[in-house]
């Protein structure tokens, strides 16, 4: 199931960034939420949540943040169904244009990205550090609802 993200998911949504990214954001940057965030979880029937996704509106544009899986729910549709969640929210916001960044190494990420129509629009050099570069994604959103079968 699919939720808006809360307080209570914090601890766990933490868990799975920290086993999933050398990086991890901190504390403040999860929680934080304003009315322009779409923040969702993936939980199971007994409140485990099993994924994340995270990002902001402004205006007619949407940046997609992060979007990450518990390691041991990964492969199994989870982040296509976070993905589907996030994209059609932004749809009923009135949102027209998707934008995201992700590692050029990232392979399932940009799998998954380019299954949804993204499309590479730019590079950045050295963004996660040296020789490690991001590839810049975007989606133009169209009248379609997104599903994730
Ligand atoms: C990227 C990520 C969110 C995908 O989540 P997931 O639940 O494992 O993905 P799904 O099972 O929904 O798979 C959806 C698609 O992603 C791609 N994909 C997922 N894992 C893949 C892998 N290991 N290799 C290649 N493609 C993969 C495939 O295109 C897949 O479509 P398919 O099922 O039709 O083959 C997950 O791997 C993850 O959390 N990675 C670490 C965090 C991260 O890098 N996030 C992205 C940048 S913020």
């Amino acid at each position: 199931m699919i939720d808006d993200f809360r307080e209570e998911h914090f601890s766990q949504v933490k868990e799975i960034i920290y086993e999933n990214f050398e990086n991890p954001w901190s504390d403040s940057n999860i929680i934080f939420k304003t009315a322009n965030s779409i923040k969702k979880v993936a939980i199971l029937q007994n409140s485990v949540v099993i994924g994340f996704v995270d990002g902001h509106i402004v205006y007619d544009e949407a940046d997609l943040l992060i979007l990450v899986v518990r390691k041991s729910q990964q492969k199994r549709g989870i982040g296509k169904r976070l993905l589907v969640e996030f994209l059609n929210e932004a749809k009923r916001r009135n949102v027209k244009k998707v934008f995201l960044e992700v590692s050029e190494k990232n392979i399932p990420a940009i799998s998954l990205y380019k299954k949804f129509g993204f499309k590479p629009y730019g590079k950045r050099d050295n963004y996660y550090g040296i020789g490690k570069n991001a590839i810049l994604m975007r989606l133009i959103l169209n009248g379609t609802d997104f599903d994730a079968d």
